[in-house]
């Protein structure tokens, strides 16, 4: 047993994956800062215990060596604080801000990606929407973006490298996939046009980032870009069926954006956000020792009642702020929120103009995940 206090020896992986809500909502009451003793972690619940551990990259950094993103595919932005952290963030960032999205008619492409994939399946009358719909979405979308010739491998490797991501058992097996699957990514890199965009980008920055680096940010981009937003489709289009909003759609009562926003709320597609402890440090009134880990939970943070009403309601009338955590806060925030919000709502707006009787299966389960959440399918018919 470990001396760490306030200690739960309860909460596993199983526990998050499945309904962690009941356990978030518990913790949170009681303590809000506790120690994990089957994870080997401190675990955050509180809206503004999260926001405030995301916004001191001083205290709680992601600069170690046991970022597990970090020994998948080198070190990046999100294992990087400081100076080094903004000069590999800053040229990745620009892009992905709305007006430049705007400017390069990212709303347009996302339209038009979204029709492409319809047409191959719209008179099948079923699809597992997952598959044939969210996932191709968005990888097609972030390669795009960067200029990385699309291959139907993509798909497997970033498969292989968000099981990595999550792999907190640390199974050999699978942190050895996601090492290849990276550097299988960064050949495909290595053969990319001498003019694609993801080149220069790595270049606006000082010093421009070598090929090692760009390799790594270009792969937590594209990550970022596909896993979550292939979830945050899948989750979208599950709240949707499940709590029956096709009438409030179809009547303009509300919109595909507002739907979005409270699915990554109630039903957040990443759950976590790690950081490690750079100095002793007191927490709700625990103490915390230079190099303890701790995972802020965002979906825990999301449902918190001290920021959102209600909070275990899907509710389409929630004012906009206090802000959701589930892109994170402070200085890693997500730099592709813009991006995301955008083509969730756009390629769900066209899917449902195109298949106005599409139905979601009814005995779906909901999502599963700690990590990364979401269904591992979306079976629908029309
Ligand atoms: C709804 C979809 C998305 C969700 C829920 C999401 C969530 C997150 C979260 C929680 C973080 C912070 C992690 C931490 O602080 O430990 C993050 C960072 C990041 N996200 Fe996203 N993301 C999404 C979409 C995207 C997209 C579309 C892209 C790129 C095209 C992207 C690229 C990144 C990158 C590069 C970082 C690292 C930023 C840094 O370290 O400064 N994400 N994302």
């Amino acid at each position: 047993m470990d001396d760490r206090a306030p200690c739960d020896d309860t909460v596993d992986l199983s526990v998050l994956a499945a309904d962690p809500y009941p356990t978030f909502d518990r913790l949170r009451a009681n303590t809000p800062v506790v120690w994990a003793e089957r994870l080997g972690v401190w675990l955050v619940t509180g809206y503004d215990l999260c926001r405030r551990i995301l916004a001191d990259p001083d205290t709680f950094t992601v600069s170690h060596p046991d970022n597990i993103l970090q020994r998948t595919i080198g070190p990046m932005m999100l294992s990087r604080d400081g100076p080094a952290h903004k000069r590999m963030r800053r040229p990745f960032a620009q892009p992905l801000h709305l007006p430049a999205l705007r400017r390069a008619g990212m709303e347009d492409r996302i339209r038009s990606v979204a029709e492409h994939l319809i047409d191959a399946f719209a008179s099948d009358g079923a699809a597992d929407l997952r598959a044939r719909f969210a996932r191709p979405l968005a990888m097609r979308i972030v390669a795009d973006h960067l200029g990385i010739p699309f291959t139907v491998e993509l798909f497997d490797i970033f498969d292989a490298i968000a099981a990595a991501f999550a792999n907190q058992e640390d199974d050999p097996r699978v942190a050895a996939a996601g090492q290849d699957a990276f550097s299988a990514f960064a050949s495909i890199l290595d053969r990319a046009p001498a003019d694609a965009p993801f080149r220069s980008m790595a270049t606006h920055t000082d010093p421009p980032l070598d090929p090692d680096e760009t390799a790594s940010n270009v792969a937590i981009t594209v990550f970022g870009g596909f896993e979550t937003v292939t979830a945050t489709v899948v989750n979208t289009l599950w709240a949707w069926g499940r709590l029956g909003l096709g009438e409030e759609i179809a009547q303009g009562a509300t919109t595909w954006g507002t739907v979005v926003e409270e699915t990554l709320r109630w039903e957040s597609p990443v759950q976590t956000a790690t950081r490690h402890v750079t100095r002793e440090v007191t927490l709700a009134g625990t103490t915390l020792r230079r190099g303890d880990t701790l995972q802020c939970l965002l979906g825990a943070a999301n449902r918190d009642p001290a920021a959102f009403d209600q909070p275990e309601r899907f509710r389409l009338d929630r004012p906009r702020t206090p802000k959701v955590l589930s892109f994170a806060s402070g200085p890693h925030l997500c730099i592709g929120a813009p991006l995301a919000r955008m083509e969730a709502a756009t390629a769900l707006r066209v899917l449902l103009d195109r298949l106005p009787h599409l139905r979601i299966s009814e005995d779906l389960p909901p999502p599963r995940g700690h990590e990364f959440r979401s269904l591992p399918a979306l079976p629908a018919h029309w």
